[in-house]
């Protein structure tokens, strides 16, 4: 590896590459700035860390443990939409401190935009309690909207108030936020990983559920989907296999990361979801970053988008050839809402830490008959 040119930091790096994803998408260079500084302000001190001494927590948010990921959420016939996901206050002390203060920067970046936090409120005792525990307490995402106003979502953990009780701590959220049918409508799962809500002024604002499938049969992926006029169980099976590299016909389990769902909920009343998503690790099924991106060149055609935003993406990110590692792309998904296109993700890595070297061969889901 060369080595690293001195200075570099957090900061620094994800800053920069913010900035080059929104030129990227059109947004002009005003608003690119404010979304920049909002990023860098909500990270808290750990902008200043050096890359050259090792993460300061060992967040999960990405696989090297740099505390922020972004997306690009391609739709047919528009701009794609940039999202960035970070750890706000990333890096501070206890679990406790750090979610007292990742929760203070979460409420500094919806003051910044006049964005209401009411309904975190609600569950601040639930998923913020004294003693969190657990992998993570609240990451927040920016969706960089034109016009300079972000809009603004919070990750919550439900393992907050002990891991076992889980289940129990997303039932009450969901019955103090009016969503008293939503938890039986779900899917079986392993795990509950996050809940997600859509803070201030959207059109319909949402309410997540992601559900963790362990070693999941490419073959019974349609029965995930619980939302009313979802995908076929064929089109969830078509993405799915053509995300994985897995050849039609063959069956295959995902015997590594876990392939994600997630349910999202508008309509109190209503007793099942009016979205579903899927998201594909696809780090953990492909030799490479250039057998993702295939994969990609192969998706976003078959649902009218043009790959050439996302190729340009990995380039604005990395000067690194992308047969030299496997991560860049950590996630493809596709998300369906009632009332909307359906649209595909692709999750970002920083890789402000470590690029992750390409898996060994076979590198696809386990053979399965
Ligand atoms: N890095 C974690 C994971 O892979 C959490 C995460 C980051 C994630 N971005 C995501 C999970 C997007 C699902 C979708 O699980």
């Amino acid at each position: 590896m060369p080595p690293r040119p001195a200075g570099r930091t957090v900061g620094g790096h994800t800053a920069r590459q913010l900035l080059a994803l929104c030129e990227l998408v059109g947004l002009d260079a005003g608003e690119s700035a404010g979304y920049a500084r909002a990023l860098t302000d909500a990270l808290g001190p750990v902008v200043h860390r050096s890359l050259d001494l090792p993460p300061a927590v060992p967040t999960f948010l990405a696989d090297d443990h740099t505390p922020v990921e972004f997306s690009l959420s391609f739709s047919p016939g528009a701009a794609p939409s940039l999202r960035v996901l970070l750890e706000p206050a990333s890096g501070f002390g206890t679990p406790a401190e750090s979610s007292r203060l990742g929760l203070r920067a979460l409420r500094a970046l919806a003051r910044r935009w006049d964005v209401s936090t009411e309904k975190l409120d609600l569950l601040q005792d639930l998923f913020l309690p004294d003693d969190p525990q657990g992998s993570f307490s609240l990451w927040a995402a920016l969706e960089l909207a034109p016009g300079g106003a972000p809009r603004l979502k919070a990750y919550l953990n439900p393992a907050a108030s002990g891991p076992d009780r889980a289940g129990d701590t997303v039932r009450e959220a969901l019955r103090r936020l009016g969503h008293h049918r939503a938890y039986d409508s779900l899917p079986p799962a392993d795990r509950l990983l996050f809940l997600a809500l859509d803070l201030g002024d959207w059109a319909t604002p949402r309410l997540k559920l992601y559900t963790a499938h362990h070693r999941l049969r490419a073959s019974v992926v349609g029965a995930l989907n619980r939302m009313a006029d979802g995908p076929s169980p064929a089109e969830t099976e078509a993405f799915l296999y053509t995300a994985a590299g897995l050849p039609a016909g063959h069956d295959g389990v995902f015997d590594r990361r876990p392939v994600l769902a997630c349910h999202s909920f508008t309509d109190p009343e209503a007793d099942r979801p009016s979205g579903f998503t899927l998201h594909v690790p696809v780090r953990d099924y492909a030799h490479d970053d250039r057998e993702v991106l295939g994969r990609a060149e192969k998706l976003l055609p078959r649902y009218g988008i043009a790959p050439d935003v996302l190729r340009d993406a990995l380039g604005a990110l990395t000067p690194r050839r992308l047969e030299d590692g496997v991560g860049l792309i950590a996630y493809l998904a596709m998300v369906h809402q009632q009332g909307h296109d359906t649209r595909l993700t692709a999750y970002l890595s920083s890789e402000a830490y470590r690029v992750r070297p390409p898996n060994r061969r076979p590198s696809g889901p386990r053979p399965a008959h």
